[in-house]
């Protein structure tokens, strides 16, 4: 049907007969001689009918409209100088059509143009509508095809360069306990069980080490049932992998060379190794957060010490009550951040309390070292107290310095998200870096106060370092996570291999013994048959493919998307099923729709 793609035609074509397939891009009509953008997945051709030239094509070049599917027969010649466009890889030539054969027309409105020459703003609503249409679309055909190089490039390195088995895991199974509501199956031939979709293939690929497969890697679909953002869907993909008899370290190496073999061979861009580690500890020390964007300074600055004495409540009440005192510094802020902001009923002081800070409290330094701040801080701090900090801090002359004052928890997620803020605003990030880092060194549980029990911070199967065995609630996890510019785009560990100390770890997060073996006693049953040391690690993929894209959302690197309420506006999944289905399943609804004339 075809002899060349529209996007490949070149210079070295001309004098050549050729046949063409695509979409009609956009049609335009000089003075009685009709153009024809004529577009495929690899670009765009110039398409002329001419009734003086090739009168043959004429009357079907004329019917032609935008998103018309057609092919086109004709010879290929060099543009006129006037009409090159040196933006365009086929702009020096264009083909006169000798043939058009119309395969489909467009019958109703097109909902926006596809055409990426029309500047046009489309809703995010109507474009998954439409998906079909949007994809069409120069970004996202260009995304979608990243997206296959970086798994290209993954087969390739795992496979060619690193004996990785690619293996399927059961997508109809248990619950894997990944932090995550369970989407549900009913089993209609198990009726009152069942399935869970797996919100990791995290117990399968353990099993595969149990097995001696050694090295196992799987782009897996999972499935979780949480509160949607830019970085989140309810279905999404993962890289998985894991492997026997590897250090924390060797698991590392080996994932630096993948990523760079990725950067590399879609982008071209050599990746400076080792990458970079901070301890989960410094991490939260310096920015407040174990995803820190590191593109930017801004770091954060303890000052506890100074001040957990002085007669200010808010500062020495916070150390004295376990907290801390931590400030964020902004240089040359007089311009750009007024007090209005900071003030309650400003954005910043919004921001700081939305995150849970009671207040925000700030020092303004002025020329000469003098400091401009509120009352309380004004006359509750020594002038040495205001030194110490001015010294810590390094604050200048037009250093704004904000405050978190509070628990630790607190504290941090405030100033993260002040710091987060004033970095984009105040246009300090640099968007050429590509900032990767392991954060490693986890604590092995957090406070879960809801509960009132311990909670696995990555999962269950992760192993505590051999050092903490014995102290289990303060063990340190042997796990790690991988952050690119602010984005937790992996994370993974070393697991209990060793039956008591899986069972030293379900007993720390409150699991009884009995409650252990019926939810994981396949598990501890199989570590009990000779497992090896292992551990591994999981990639969101659509989260790398989106950053290396230049993308704010993974919507953009996914063909068929999700909104954010976890709906499909193409299929309009979810839908309602017959009550015939239903009743065969066992399943009976309870939802009472809420009728509109209720009050
Ligand atoms: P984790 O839960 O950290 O680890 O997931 C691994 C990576 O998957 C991505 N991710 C998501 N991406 C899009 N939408 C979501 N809802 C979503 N949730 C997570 C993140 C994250 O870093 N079994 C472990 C891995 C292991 O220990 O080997 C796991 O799933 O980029």
């Amino acid at each position: 049907m075809r002899s060349l793609y529209c996007g490949q035609l070149r210079k070295e074509h001309i004098g050549k007969t050729v046949t063409l397939c695509g979409w009609v891009d956009r049609r335009r009509d000089h003075g009685g001689v009709i153009f024809i953008d004529l577009r495929d997945r690899f670009g765009v051709a110039q398409i002329v009918s001419d009734p003086s030239r090739t009168p043959q094509s004429y009357d079907d070049a004329d019917r032609l409209r935008n998103e018309y599917v057609v092919q086109v027969k004709g010879t290929v010649s060099e543009r006129p100088t006037e009409s090159i466009n040196p933006k365009l890889p086929t702009g020096e030539v264009e083909i006169y059509a000798e043939d058009i054969q119309l395969f489909n027309p467009v019958r109703r409105q097109l909902p926006f143009q596809v055409s990426n020459s029309e500047i046009e703003s489309v809703s995010d609503q109507l474009r998954l509508r439409y998906r079909y249409l949007d994809l069409r679309r120069d970004r996202m055909m260009r995304n979608i095809q990243i997206r296959h190089q970086v798994v290209k490039a993954i087969r390739r390195f795992l496979e060619d360069e690193a004996q990785f088995t690619e293996i399927e895991t059961p997508v109809l199974t248990r619950s894997t306990p990944e932090g995550a509501r369970d989407y549900l199956v009913p089993s209609r031939v198990n009726p009152g069980e069942w399935f869970a979709l797996p919100q990791s293939p995290q117990l399968f690929k353990q099993l595969m080490m149990v097995a001696g497969c050694d090295r196992y890697y799987q782009i897996a679909r999972c499935f979780r049932d949480e509160d949607l953002r830019a970085d989140r869907q309810p279905e999404f993909t993962q890289l998985d992998m894991e492997m026997s008899f590897m250090s924390v370290d060797d698991i590392l190496d080996l994932n630096e060379a993948l990523i760079c073999h990725i950067f590399k061979t879609v982008q071209g861009i050599d990746l400076p190794r080792p990458f970079p580690r901070l301890t989960y500890n410094e991490a939260m020390s310096r920015y407040g957060s174990d995803r820190p964007d590191r593109r930017f300074g801004l770091e954060l600055v303890n000052v506890s010490d100074i001040v957990k004495d002085s007669s200010f409540k808010v500062f020495s009440g916070a150390v004295a009550s376990g907290g801390l005192v931590k400030v964020l510094p902004i240089p040359n802020a007089d311009n750009t951040i007024s007090n209005v902001r900071i003030k309650p009923g400003g954005d910043l002081f919004k921001a700081a309390t939305e995150a849970g800070a009671k207040g925000l409290a700030y020092i303004r330094v002025r020329e000469g070292g003098e400091i401009d701040t509120i009352g309380a801080i004004k006359d509750n701090l020594t002038d040495e107290q205001k030194q110490e900090l001015l010294e810590r801090t390094g604050a200048q002359p037009g250093h704004l310095l904000l405050f978190g004052a509070g628990d630790t928890d607190t504290v941090n997620k405030t100033l993260d998200r002040l710091r987060q803020l004033l970095g984009e605003e105040l246009d300090l990030i640099d968007t050429s870096k590509i900032d990767l880092v392991w954060i490693t060194d986890f604590p092995m549980f957090e406070w879960n106060p809801d509960e009132q029990r311990l909670e696995a911070l990555h999962h269950p199967f992760t192993a505590p370092r051999p050092e903490d065995v014995d102290d289990m609630k303060n063990a340190k996890a042997q796990a790690y996570d991988l952050v690119y510019n602010g984005y937790e785009i992996g994370g993974g560990s070393l697991r209990n291999y060793q039956r008591e100390v899986q069972e030293k770890v379900f007993e720390a997060i409150g699991l009884s013994v009995e409650e252990a073996n019926q939810k994981f006693g396949f598990l501890l049953e199989a570590l009990d048959y000779g497992t090896p040391p292992h551990g591994g690690i999981a990639y969101g993929l659509d989260r790398l493919v989106m950053l290396m894209a230049g993308e704010e959302s993974i919507r953009d690197v996914i063909a068929f998307p999700k909104t954010q309420q976890a709906r499909c506006l193409l299929t309009e999944a979810p839908a309602t099923v017959g009550e015939d289905q239903l009743k065969e399943l066992y399943v009976a609804s309870t939802y009472q729709p809420e009728s509109s004339d209720s009050e």
